[in-house]
């Protein structure tokens, strides 16, 4: 009994020193604590909730501190497991700052205004079961080190990253899904080499100029739509045995660019090659289903970029075929196109 008092007591004095600060403040500390005293506890174990954030009592290992104009990381109780912290003016985090809540597991730190150079090198290296790590929305102009190798998710898009370091992201062997567009990268070199479950890689909306070489061969989708890329290398799909999804689109891509075969990789179900120069249809697999070459130069409805040979047993599985915006219409669809995209339920010219 003389605990809860003393607890209460604590809250009161809190409350009274908050309150100075912030007229509304007694809202929100209702909201976060709510009433009673299981709610109590759930706040003290490991730490008070800070004043500026909402802890709620049924879900004690998470702190909402999203959108409330923080400029700096608040004191976070060491039982949180899940930080929000979206939606502020963080620009810099100092070192040490999450050294008390090493049981981090999500850190949402998207639509802040971090620099680079005001991230300690230290923050995260505590953070050793940290799986996901929001840092998009901010004014990063590089990848900031000693991230966690834990991770599994890291959003980066949406920041001005014009390069990446070679150790950026050593050792981060269950990196699944990397978030890097709409940033100003003009290459990668091998950073991303080594992540050896990385399946989602989204370099869209840079300053590429050619395909990132040296990318794992886990990928299963690679979004590189909206660089300056003129040509892939004919090999370079089939590097990859598990891509399934392929965004090409808003690139420079000619004829000459992309050797025959470039495209005909077994086991792709999507390929956008919209918004370039293509002036002929590529030949891809017969496996792939969704094909995009509207806005280009093509000329030519070309079944055999389809169908190796027409038969019973051997077609196009394409279902969607998108080539408006180009130099062909209707009446340039050969008979036995019906054949060999017999499957096919959308064919826009
Ligand atoms: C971490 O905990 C220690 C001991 O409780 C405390 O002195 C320190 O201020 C805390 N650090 C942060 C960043 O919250
Ligand atoms: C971050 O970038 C935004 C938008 O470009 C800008 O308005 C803001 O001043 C920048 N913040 C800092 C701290 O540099
Ligand atoms: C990757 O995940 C496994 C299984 O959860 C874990 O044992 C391992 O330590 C993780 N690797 C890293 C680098 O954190
Ligand atoms: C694609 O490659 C396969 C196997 O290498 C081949 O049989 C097929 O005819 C090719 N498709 C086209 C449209 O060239």
């Amino acid at each position: 009994m003389r605990l809860v008092v003393l607890l209460l007591v604590a809250g009161l004095c809190d409350l009274a020193s908050a309150q100075r600060r912030d007229p509304f403040f007694w809202l929100m500390a209702l909201r976060s604590r709510g009433y009673g005293h299981g709610t109590l506890r759930a706040d003290t174990v490991g730490g008070k909730c800070p004043a500026e954030c909402d802890c709620p009592p049924s879900f004690p290992v998470a702190m909402y501190c999203d959108h409330r104009g923080l400029r700096e990381v608040p004191y976070v109780p060491s039982r949180i497991k899940y930080l929000y912290l979206q939606g502020n003016q963080i620009a810099g985090i100092r070192d040490g700052a999450f050294d008390n809540s090493t049981r981090l597991v999500w850190l949402m730190l998207h639509q802040n205004q971090l620099d680079l150079n005001r991230i300690g090198q230290k923050v995260f290296a505590k953070l050793t079961d940290l799986d996901r790590l929001y840092l998009d929305h901010n004014n990063l102009t590089g990848v900031p080190a000693n991230l966690p190798r834990s991770l599994r998710e890291l959003r980066m898009n949406n920041n001005i990253i014009s390069g990446v370091q070679a150790t950026s992201f050593e050792g981060m062997s269950n990196l699944t899904i990397l978030h890097l567009h709409d940033n100003a990268l003009r290459e990668v070199g091998g950073a991303l080499r080594g992540l050896a479950s990385l399946t989602v890689l989204d370099l869209s909306n840079n300053q590429l100029k050619k395909v990132p070489e040296g990318l794992p061969d886990t990928l299963q989708q690679l979004y590189i739509e909206s660089n300056s890329i003129a040509a892939v290398p004919g090999d370079f799909l089939g590097r990859f045995p598990r891509l399934r999804y392929v965004r090409l689109s808003h690139n420079e891509l000619t004829d000459r660019g992309v050797p025959p075969h470039t495209f005909n990789a077994s086991g792709l179900v999507e390929l956008d090659l919209s918004f370039n120069k293509l002036e002929k249809i590529p030949q891809v697999s017969s496996s792939l289903e969704h094909l995009y070459l509207q806005a280009n130069r093509i000329k030519e409805f070309s079944v055999g970029s389809f169908c190796g040979a027409v038969d019973v047993g051997s077609f196009s599985r394409l279902k969607v075929l998108r080539l408006g915006g180009n130099e062909i219409g209707p009446e340039d669809i050969p008979g036995d196109a019906a054949l060999c995209l017999r499957v096919a339920s959308t064919i826009e010219v």
